[in-house]
């Protein structure tokens, strides 16, 4: 269960200076032309009309686009959740469009992290038992060893240090939210997935998830890939990707930068009418 994966050190000091995703890194994330079909009854929906795209290790990526144009699907299948109708994803080096359900589990267990806009905490567990469970799922102890090592320290990492006790009824929303943040990272997955973490917060909880998420990728070197409709969001990212009727339509590279203004983003996708 426990990856051997190394773990770059913290940076020291409050605000490490954000450090730009390596440029020449082959890809960690590759999707090859996928295209979905849905069918319902007798219909058809085609969710995804030949989407290519690339993610560079510790890039931090947000997919935006309109309800209903596929970026839930795309993060599925990026993620290997569901399987493509046509076409290839590669993660870290491995076709997982190719492997076993079996195999795909595995995968998935290893190298993903997923977070959604429902926290899907156990509501009888505690913090600390729910950020272990991929552990106990696994058939690992989280109560010893490295695998406790690893939930303190990702605990620390989403400012919950000091709440492990409590049960998520005990917790704000926001504090919920960074639980499942938690639990998607303790396994040190190559590829963090997040559909919508914010869409259920207010604005200055949500504000507390990206900043989360924007501290694993600056100090963990994370790769992220984050589905969002707010522009806000979107923001924190280094590249933003435009999804609609299953294309991508724009990409827009915004570059790290820590202040997270979402001015230029907007101004850019004003210019391109989206
Ligand atoms: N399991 C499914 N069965 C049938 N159609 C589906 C299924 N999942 C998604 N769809 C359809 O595929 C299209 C893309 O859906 P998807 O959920 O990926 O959009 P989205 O961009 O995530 O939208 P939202 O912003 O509302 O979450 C939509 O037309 C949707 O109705
Ligand atoms: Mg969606």
């Amino acid at each position: 269960m426990l990856s051997d994966r190394p773990s770059p050190a913290a940076a020291p000091g409050p605000s490490p200076a954000p450090a730009a995703a390596p440029q020449l890194a082959p890809p960690i994330l590759e999707a090859r032309d996928l295209t979905k079909r849905y069918r319902l009854g007798s219909e058809e929906v085609e969710a995804l009309r030949g989407v290519s795209l690339a993610v560079r290790p510790g890039e931090f990526v947000a997919l935006m686009g309109p309800s209903g144009s596929g970026k839930s699907t795309l993060l599925q299948l990026l993620g290997g959740l569901d399987r493509p109708t046509s076409g290839q994803v590669f993660l870290d080096g491995a076709e997982v469009s190719r492997l076993s359900d079996a195999a795909a589990t595995r995968l998935r267990r290893e190298k993903t992290g997923f977070v959604f806009q429902f926290f899907n905490l156990v509501p009888l567990l505690s913090v600390a038992e729910n950020v272990g469970l991929p552990f106990t799922i696994g058939g690992t102890d989280p109560t010893r060893g490295e695998a406790a090592e690893r939930i303190r320290d990702v605990l620390r990492l989403v400012e919950l240090t000091g709440r492990e006790r409590n049960r998520p009824d005990q917790l704000s929303a926001g504090e919920q939210q960074r639980v499942a943040l938690a639990r998607a990272l303790v396994t040190r997955p190559a590829i963090l997935l997040a559909d919508e973490p914010t869409g259920n917060l207010d604005y200055t909880t949500g504000t507390e998830i990206l900043d989360s998420l924007w501290r694993t990728c600056v100090e963990r070197g994370q790769t992220i890939v984050l589905v969002t409709h707010d522009s806000k969001a979107a923001a924190y990212a280094d590249r933003v990707l435009f999804v609609r009727d299953g294309r991508i339509v724009d990409e827009i590279e915004l570059g790290r930068r820590a202040d997270h203004s979402a001015a230029p983003l907007i101004a850019r996708l004003a210019q391109l009418g989206l």
